[in-house]
């Protein structure tokens, strides 16, 4: 199992070593080599995406990221920025499909806005579209218009697009994810006005046949934001399209309250995939040694279960983590009263203790 480490900048370097050492007391066959990217690559080799990294992350079978950024590259000009790396690994590793997570650990319900029993618990997984819709669809731009409500005044216009293989893959990884946890999959469209989401409705359907385990139900986008923030736990697996995905998972993001907690993933059509934390590199508290690496860890077990067939493992992570916020132990962005305040090493190490039973 090849695994790439990009720890990138910021407190990208600190959260990501605390990962690699969690992976290290798994005691399975890992290959790990780590490559700059972002800042860090373009200080070194004048790009933020090298040859060498990029290649690198072609012939693993997972990419474990950490973050990319700094104000300090803002007037640079907008190709060498550190943020074009993770475009130019998600477009060179055909990455398709993003996963958002959306946990929220009992230990945690304080930090959400909705009420701690609409929370306690929570585990939804949102799948988001990433290559078609309205963001990428042509034809795009403005002109004069001939028609509509104003004639001859200005007007601006996207396509919306989805073609049947794009849907059809993107149901599959779905289907194959929700196999993973509670077999359960809400397709989120718009078919009642979208021609673009009723195809999406009948390819979903015509795919979840392949998955008679797996129960599909269908909800329009509308009603699964007002589900989410009124009962998100009826949930499991939720697909949808690059825009709708974009909104609904931010959405679901800060219902547990914590971006320090919450793991991402991009996967390919070979379930090769990028893993990383939902958040950027933090220069504000960056060489501080206070951030929070479960993100980061959750984000390893991920790439666990969806790229190196670990379920197990990624189990043990998770079950791990749970155990040190029960212990009371929080970083600065999950403190509360009556806990016990560590930094991102000591986090990193009670992970590691729960793992190896050392507590
Ligand atoms: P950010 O997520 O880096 O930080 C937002 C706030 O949350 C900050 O106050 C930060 O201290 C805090 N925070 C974030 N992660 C934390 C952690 N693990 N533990 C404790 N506190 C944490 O977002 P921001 O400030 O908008 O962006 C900073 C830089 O990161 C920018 O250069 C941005 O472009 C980049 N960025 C990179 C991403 C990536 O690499 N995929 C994603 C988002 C932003
Ligand atoms: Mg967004």
């Amino acid at each position: 199992m090849k695994i790439a480490i990009l720890p990138g900048d910021g407190i990208g370097t600190e959260i990501v070593a605390e990962a690699v050492k969690v992976l290290n007391v798994l005691d399975l066959p890992f290959e790990m080599e780590t490559a700059l990217v972002g800042g860090a690559a373009y200080e070194a080799h004048g790009h933020p995406l090298p040859d060498s990294t990029l290649n690198l992350a072609k012939a693993a079978d997972a990419v474990l990221f950490g973050a990319v950024g700094d104000w300090k590259y803002d007037k640079l000009e907008r190709s060498l920025r550190p943020e074009q790396a993770i475009l130019g690994l998600r477009k060179n590793l055909g990455l398709f499909a993003n996963f958002r997570p959306a946990i929220c650990y009992e230990q945690l319900t304080h930090a959400s806005s909705l009420k701690p029993e609409l929370v306690a618990g929570l585990d939804i997984l949102i799948i988001r579209e990433l290559t078609g819709d309205i963001y990428f669809g042509q034809p795009r731009g403005r002109r004069i218009a001939v028609d509509g409500h104003f004639p001859g005044a200005e007007e601006a216009f996207d396509t919306m697009r989805y073609s049947r293989p794009e849907i059809e893959r993107i149901a599959h990884v779905a289907f194959k994810a929700a196999r993973l946890r509670d077999k359960r999959v809400t397709s989120v469209d718009k078919a009642n006005v979208l021609e673009t989401f009723q195809l999406w409705k009948d390819v979903v359907t015509e795919v979840g046949k392949e998955y008679p385990d797996v129960a599909l139900d269908h909800m329009y986008v509308d009603n699964a934001a007002m589900q989410l923030v009124k009962a998100p736990k009826k949930f499991d697996v939720m697909v949808t399209g690059n825009m709708f995905g974009d909104i609904l998972s931010d959405a679901a993001a800060m219902l547990t309250g914590s971006i320090g907690m919450l793991p991402s993933a991009s996967l390919n059509a070979n379930n090769q995939g990028l893993y990383e934390p939902s958040h950027g590199s933090a220069p504000d508290i960056a060489g501080q040694g206070i951030a929070n690496p479960l993100a980061t860890i959750l984000s390893a077990a991920m790439m666990l279960r969806y790229s190196l067939n670990q379920a197990q493992a990624a189990d043990r992570i998770e079950s791990a983590v749970s155990a040190v916020l029960s212990a009371g132990y929080r970083t600065v962005d999950i403190a509360s009263e009556g806990t016990t305040r560590v930094g991102t090493r000591e986090m990193g190490d009670a992970v590691v203790a729960a793992l190896t039973g050392a507590t």
